[in-house]
Parts: structure tokens; sequence; C-alpha cells
């Protein structure tokens, strides 16, 4: 079985039954975290960009519990001075991991680090899990064009940011979901501060009025089965 904990915002912890993936694992300072950092587990943490929100606890969680963190090189390097272990990588690359291969795709956002250093370009993750599913993680991104190559993987869900402002907006995310056409998505990204505050029902009705794949509101703690 393979589950999906939601942790807000961003965040959040697969569980393969092999191994634990904690994606963008933002826990201290994020208001919608349902625990703290302390109380999550992790073989891999995977980073899909430098900014706060995102690179959160990366580093307290991976030297806790010996997490590997993947992501593109210049966090890794970041990471790596701190004392974490990395696997390093970029855009359009992919690995083979334990528990399933793993592409860093692109995004169209910023990357910076939370201390101002250089973070090289955001990305989001395309996860094929040895159990067959095919999960894409958008990460911060604004919308484009090149999503219908990745909805050609044929995608079992799609983890799309609607906040606006900082990422796509509702409307675009509706766009981006024509173009992944995944099996269901999961909106993200929304609700956490000022400025990104959405109706997530209204976007949920938009989204299933024009398709018969599911929109899956995760409120922080909620998990799914994949
Ligand atoms: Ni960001
Ligand atoms: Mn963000």
């Amino acid at each position: 079985m393979t589950k999906l904990i939601y942790y807000g915002h961003a965040a959040f912890r697969l569980e393969t039954g092999e191994r634990n993936i904690l994606i963008d694992p933002f826990f201290t300072g994020n208001p919608l975290a349902p625990v703290s950092h302390e109380e999550t587990e992790a073989d891999y943490i995977l980073v899909t960009h430098g900014h706060g929100d995102h690179v959160g606890d990366t580093v307290a969680i991976a030297k806790r519990t010996g997490a590997v963190a993947v992501s593109n090189a210049e966090i890794c390097r970041w990471l790596g001075d701190q004392g974490v272990c990395t696997h390093s990588m970029h855009l359009g690359g992919g690995h083979q991991f334990p528990f399933g291969y793993v592409k860093m795709t692109m995004a169209l956002h910023g990357s910076s680090m939370p201390d101002g250093s250089y973070g090289g370009n955001p990305g989001g993750f395309l996860l094929k899990l040895n159990k067959g599913q095919k999960i894409y993680f958008a990460g911060d991104t604004g919308l484009f064009g090149d999503m219908r190559l990745i909805g050609d993987e044929g995608l079992d869900l799609a983890v799309l940011p609607i906040g606006d402002n900082y990422t796509m907006g509702p409307e675009d995310a509706i766009k981006a979901f024509e173009f992944l056409h995944p099996g269901a998505v999961i909106p993200i990204h929304y609700d956490t501060f000022e400025g990104i505050r959405q109706d997530v029902g209204a976007w949920k009705t938009r989204v299933e009025e024009n398709s018969k794949n599911h929109v899956w509101v995760m409120s922080p703690g909620d998990s799914v089965k994949i």
C-alpha cells in the first residue's frame, strides 16, 4: 500500500512500504503543519527549490534520521555543507532509487536559499514508483506548455499549486490539469499565508465539472491511499 500524508502548504510524506519520502518538509513556521518536524520519519527528502517554505526543516530531519536529501546540485551543495547526505540531480535527469525512479522536472520560479545564496534552478519531481504509480509534484511554478509532455507519461496523480501570486493561480492550474490529465489532482500552496488564500471548494467543483478525474482536497494531517 502506498500512502501520501499532507503536512500543509507543499509538504508531504510518501510511504511506499519500502521507504518514507518527504517532499518539501516545511514544518517550523508553517502555520498549517499538524505536527513538528521531530514527529516525522524519512529515508529520502525531495526538495523542489531553495525557498524557505520548501527547504524547511530538511537539515534537522536529515541529521536526525540519516535521510538522503535529493535536489539540484546547488541545493545539495548547500545542504552538504551543513552535514546532510545528498543525492544531487538536475533538470531533466532521473535516477533509480530503492523505491522508484525520480526525475527532476522544470519549474518557472526562483530558487534562492534561505540565507540568500544561489539555489540553482527550481524544479519539480516526477516519481515512477516501483509499484507502478506515477506521481508529479510540480513544485512552485507558473503554467508552462511542456506540462503536456509530463502528461504524456500517464499520471495517476498530480500535485499542483493553486495559490496564485507566487505560483499558478486557480485559472492556470485548471489549464495545467488539462495539460497533465492525471487520474487525480491534489491542490496545494494555498491558504498558508495571507495573499495565497483561495476557494478550493470552488476550484474542485470547476475542475470536476469538466472532467471525470478527481480533485482530492486534503486538510493538513490527511492521508490518501494511492
Ligand atoms: Ni518558492
Ligand atoms: Mn513556495
